[in-house]
């Protein structure tokens, strides 16, 4: 069964089995040492009070729906990291695949506090997703870019399905022929894509949603359908999303209300029960939930 779960990880995962995973995603907090805030606008028409005006003179104002916030600071963020670290590789199944997404001021502490957790040799890639998108600093070089780590419980015997990998266009199509440029190439470790644009469909308003292009990626090559795929720092539930719409399972964990509400709308169509959230859904509307089952 699916399964959004409120509470902290580190409880959360102790009940799960050994080796239940397929695919282990997780997107902490960067630690940016600021709260990280979206605040949620509707345009609505409003002919007589209206602000703005727009398409043939009709006028609009801007309503405040809500804001959603967590905190993203921490003492000692590798001590808050270890024993997740350690609890997601006992979750895994041994073919089973770990992603870490961090930006680049914890990159590398992560990359060898993780050769710690899986061995050096269980260290595949390290992915680049550059996008291109907000405030460009004028003092140094505009940081657009997140790291993904991906490390292998056997490096052996891996999921890899290179037949899964989606086509990219070439950069010059005229140096390949018409009949590879038609069929386009496959990624390299840089991936390009944008973030999720504040007017797009997927938008839900949750602080730092990512992409469901990027996680849609990362479940096609690297899990089989049918495989649990686990998020334990889910957020707004973008690699439910995902793993549903690829036919994988999923269990997801937040010890934020904001996102459990988000995940339960989000999550609805996909059947996913809300566990341990008695109390914290009443507002989130009819839809809030597949089956709500609070503990
Ligand atoms: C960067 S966001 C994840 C965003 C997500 N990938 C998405 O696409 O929406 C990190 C999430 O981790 C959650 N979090 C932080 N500490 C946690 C903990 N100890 N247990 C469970 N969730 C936690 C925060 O509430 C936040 O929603």
């Amino acid at each position: 069964m699916n399964q959004v779960i409120f509470g902290d990880n580190l409880d959360v995962l102790a009940g799960l089995p050994d080796a239940c995973a397929g695919l282990v995603y997780i997107d902490p907090p960067f630690n940016t040492g600021r709260r990280q805030t979206r605040v949620t606008l509707r345009t609505v028409s409003d002919p007589e009070h209206g602000d703005r005006t727009g398409y043939q003179g009709r006028r609009y104002r801007t309503e405040k729906l809500g804001t959603t916030s967590y905190a993203d600071a921490f003492d000692d963020y590798q001590a808050f990291l270890a024993p997740r670290f350690a609890e997601a590789r006992r979750i895994l199944a041994p073919d089973g695949a770990f992603f870490l997404h961090v930006d680049c001021r914890e990159a590398h502490y992560c990359k060898v506090h993780l050769d710690q957790v899986f061995g050096r040799d269980a260290f595949m890639n390290e992915i680049v997703w550059a996008y291109d998108y907000g405030a460009r600093t004028r003092r140094r070089w505009p940081a657009k870019h997140d790291t993904i780590l991906w490390y292998a419980m056997d490096p052996g015997a891996y999921v890899f399905d290179y037949d899964a990998i989606d086509r990219i266009p070439y950069l010059a199509p005229a140096l390949v022929g018409p009949e590879k440029a038609a069929r386009g190439k496959t990624p390299t470790d840089v991936w390009w894509q944008t973030i999720v644009s504040p007017n797009s469909r997927e938008k839900t308003g949750y602080p730092t949603q990512k992409p469901l292009a990027i996680l849609e990626r990362i479940i096609r090559v690297h899990s089989r359908p049918g495989d649990l795929v686990v998020d334990f720092f889910a957020g707004s539930g973008t690699t439910g999303e995902a793993a549903a719409r690829l036919g994988r399972r999923f269990t997801l964990v937040d010890d934020h209300p904001d996102a459990i509400r988000v995940m339960a709308r989000r999550l609805a169509p996909y059947g996913a029960a809300i566990v341990g959230a008695a109390g914290i859904l009443d507002d989130a509307g009819p839809d809030a939930g597949g089956a709500i089952r609070p503990t």
